[in-house]
């Protein structure tokens, strides 16, 4: 008798698979990564779990006010801006609808040419009258995710995490999103030790996005089981053409991965000189997530007052920024500014970045860290991976509640008990050190004019 056939090879998005990787294939995998860094400067682009590429340079929306975002969003693609980030919360979606839909009328870019991310927020998790009933008040459980809950639960889930990412698609204007994030691990109104509905269930959710909808599209997925016969004739394409999370520790991440049917893309996460990441970014490029930094500028005192965790430290006024920004210049005889070192910092090291500006001459200024010019010195590179002490500036303390599911940062960031004194301690320790927000809220006033006018310092 014929031997039987070997089985396929599992396929490569399978990513149950690539989380049972020996220590060895781990770190060549991470090799192979850090060995493409280069090329990815050089495309400007790093290539998704998806095969699809994400511009490593992207703009910020969040606290880019209304009257002012359309313009930015507008100047950023007119200056070669391929990646636009947004979000629901943001509150500004219809107006970046609205740039876009001028850009490509206008042919600026067309469509196709432009990596749009949103995000779903955590009021969007649960049907009408929630999912799950609400959970009992007691001791937070010891699993980084509970498993997801019954079918009863994610049917609930499902539609309204579908509702969300329509409704920021008909706001901006298009018909289906590059990226769909979910924004936090959190859920609005979740009171108790466990989050409910249960984060996999809205990932089953969001995979569902990543499939041709209509005609029961969203079936079949997630459980691993074939498609039926509704959904093989669903025409109309994916919602969203890759999915992500955002906030996502990697206790949280490999949790999430060893269930996912559609691994995470992405993880978008703080990370710059003051917040390194470090960890969390190394993990990731181990398992094949691409890791984008938010607040890559050390964010803003508008932001800071946004999020009530009061005035936060300059990053660009840290001694570490302004000493490679004066190195990086001279070094070049090129005027090189703090933002501009720290922006590089992180595309050196392979993480992409979304600057957000609502001013022309910055939005210009930060996508030209692109060019191979704007390369750090190795002293200059150390010198920002050495920021001490390291203090978040998004920290998330507004998510903490004493019923759970997050008492502490140290159980929203699943780090060790010590993680909340040490946010703390560094936060004063780097206000001692030097001007934090407040001072440039002087300096911007100084500058004069409005977002588009005054001296444009790209600082
Ligand atoms: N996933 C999440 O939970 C999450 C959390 C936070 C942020 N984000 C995303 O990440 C984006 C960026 O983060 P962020 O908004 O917190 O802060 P950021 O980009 O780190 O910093 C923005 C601040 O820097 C200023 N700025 C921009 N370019 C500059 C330059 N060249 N020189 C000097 N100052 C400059 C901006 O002012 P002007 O506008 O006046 O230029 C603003 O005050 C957000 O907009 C959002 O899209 C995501």
């Amino acid at each position: 008798m014929a031997a039987s056939p070997p089985p396929p090879p599992p396929a490569v998005r399978d990513f149950r698979a690539l989380v049972l990787l020996s220590p060895a294939q781990r770190a060549e995998l991470a090799a192979l990564d850090a060995r493409d860094r280069a090329g990815r400067l050089a495309r400007g682009a790093a290539l998704l779990n998806t095969g699809a590429s994400i511009p490593l340079v992207g703009l910020g929306t969040w606290q880019a006010p209304p009257g002012e975002v359309g313009a930015a969003v507008y100047e950023a693609l007119r200056r070669g801006c391929r990646h636009i980030d947004c979000a629901s919360v943001y509150a500004n979606e219809r107006e970046i609808g609205d740039a876009l839909a001028r850009a490509f009328s206008e042919g600026v870019c067309a469509r196709e040419d432009v990596f749009v991310t949103s995000k779903l927020w955590n009021d969007a998790k649960r049907g009408a009258g929630g999912a799950g009933g609400g959970a009992a008040p007691g001791a937070p459980s010891s699993s980084a995710f509970p498993p997801a809950s019954s079918s009863s639960s994610s049917a609930v889930v499902s539609p309204a995490v579908e509702a969300a990412c329509r409704a920021s698609l008909e706001r901006l204007g298009l018909d289906y999103l590059d990226l769909y994030l979910v924004h936090w691990p959190v859920v609005t109104g979740c009171s108790g030790p466990e989050l409910d509905p249960p984060y996999l269930d809205t990932w089953r959710a969001m995979e569902r996005l990543t499939r041709p909808q209509g005609g029961g599209g969203g079936d079949g997925g997630g459980d691993g089981k074939a498609p039926t016969a509704a959904a093989a004739a669903a025409t109309a394409p994916p919602l969203a053409r890759a999915i992500g999370v955002s906030n996502l520790s990697e206790r949280k991440l490999r949790a999430l991965m060893a269930a996912a049917s559609v691994p995470p893309a992405v993880n978008q996460v703080e990370a710059h000189p003051l917040w390194r990441n470090g960890a969390l970014v190394r993990a990731c490029a181990g398992l094949g997530v691409h890791v984008t930094a938010y607040s890559p500028l050390g964010s803003s005192p508008e932001a800071a007052a946004a999020l009530g965790e009061g005035p936060t430290p300059s990053l660009l006024r840290h001694p570490a920024a302004l000493s490679a920004a004066e190195s990086a210049s001279r070094r070049t005889g090129q005027p090189r500014s703090p933002a501009q070192v720290v922006l590089r910092w992180n595309l050196e090291r392979g993480v992409s970045v979304l600057p957000k500006s609502v001013r022309a001459e910055r939005i210009a200024a930060n996508l030209d860290v692109l060019s191979a010019q704007h390369a750090l010195s190795e002293e200059e590179r150390l010198s920002l991976s050495s920021v001490e002490p390291q203090a978040r500036m998004v920290a998330g303390g507004f998510w903490l509640t004493a019923r759970g599911p997050y008492r502490t940062l140290a159980e929203l960031w699943d780090e060790d008990a010590g993680a909340d004194a040490r946010q703390r301690e560094a936060v004063a320790a780097l206000r001692r050190l030097g001007p934090d927000w407040a001072d440039k809220e002087k300096e911007k006033e100084k500058e004069g004019g409005g977002a588009w006018g005054g001296s444009g310092a790209c600082d």
